[in-house]
């Protein structure tokens, strides 16, 4: 029998100190908690009489880890409600880790589009505490307009060790670049060596696939983070599957070409 230690289902307590509203609907949570998490690893998050979400830990502090939650359901609004010296309850960390080490010694880019800078950061913020481990580092960010861009505050601190753009879709664009996130990467030379690691909605991997590869980037070398209805979180109750893997726990992040052919109309 497990002990209540390792039974995934305990629920944990945190407790919430800071809370950052991002944009409208989106909101980061500073909570404090000893966790020893990895990069890319996801919590899933209670909402009392609601339910259980999972969320991607954001980065870690001193103090604990962060959380940035955008309210879509039942769930989610019911989370962003809390505000700091509330309780928060959780299971996790779950799922596996962004390979940073796969990518030692070689060009390190990110692609982030939308919510999925929030999965992007924590890996990307331990690149760039370990910055000369990688020949470059490139970050490229795209969201919607100016007014949902998340983590404005960091940009400055990020760009100082870091090639960090940013773009926007539509609106007013305030001196950034105006457009897609696959027009900034149509602008990069890459060497062949180049590990990629991708988050955002499923409608920007098709093109930024297409570009990465028709600028010399294997598949091998291509991570994509995948998110997939999850009840269980733990590999047993199967909402969560595709093709063979369990995006819970074999997941979130996969390797292009293992899950390609698992992909919603084939491979891209
Ligand atoms: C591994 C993983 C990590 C995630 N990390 C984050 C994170 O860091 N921050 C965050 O805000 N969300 C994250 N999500 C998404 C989050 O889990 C869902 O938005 C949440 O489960 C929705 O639950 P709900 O009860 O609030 O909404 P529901 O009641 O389940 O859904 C309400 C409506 O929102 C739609 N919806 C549900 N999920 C999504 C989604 N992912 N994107 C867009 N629309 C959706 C539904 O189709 C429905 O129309 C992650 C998901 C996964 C699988
Ligand atoms: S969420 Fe239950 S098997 Fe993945």
């Amino acid at each position: 029998m497990l002990s209540v230690l390792e039974n995934p289902y305990v629920l944990k307590k945190g407790k919430i100190y800071r809370v950052i509203q991002e944009y409208e609907g989106v909101y980061t949570f500073f909570i404090e908690g000893q966790e020893k998490i990895k990069p890319g690893q996801y919590h899933m998050l209670y909402a009392l009489g609601r339910g259980e979400a999972p969320i991607t830990v954001a980065g870690k502090t001193k103090r604990g880890f962060i959380h940035t939650i955008r309210a879509v359901g039942s769930v989610t609004k019911s989370l962003v409600k809390l505000e700091a010296g509330d309780e928060i309850y959780y299971r996790g960390p779950f799922g596996n880790t962004w390979n940073l080490k796969i990518a030692y010694g070689k060009p390190l880019l990110f692609i982030s589009g939308g919510l999925g800078l929030a999965a992007n950061k924590f890996p990307f913020e331990v690149a760039l505490q370990n910055r000369s481990k990688f020949s470059s580092l490139i970050h490229l960010y795209g969201a919607r307009d100016t007014q949902s861009l998340l983590y404005r505050y960091l940009y400055s601190k990020w760009a100082q060790n870091s090639d960090f753009q940013v773009i926007v879709e539509r609106g007013e664009t305030e001196n950034l670049k105006k457009g897609l996130v696959t027009d900034l990467l149509e602008e990069l030379t890459l060497h062949s060596d180049t590990v990629v690691f991708i988050c955002g909605p499923e409608a920007m991997w098709k093109p930024t696939l297409r570009i990465l590869i028709e600028k010399g980037i294997s598949e091998e070398r291509i991570f994509l983070s995948l998110e997939r209805h999850m009840k269980c979180s733990i590999g047993t109750c199967g909402h969560c599957m595709i093709g063979p893997f369990f995006v819970c726990k074999d997941g979130p992040i996969f390797r292009y070409d293992q899950i390609k052919v698992f992909l919603e109309g084939g491979e891209f």
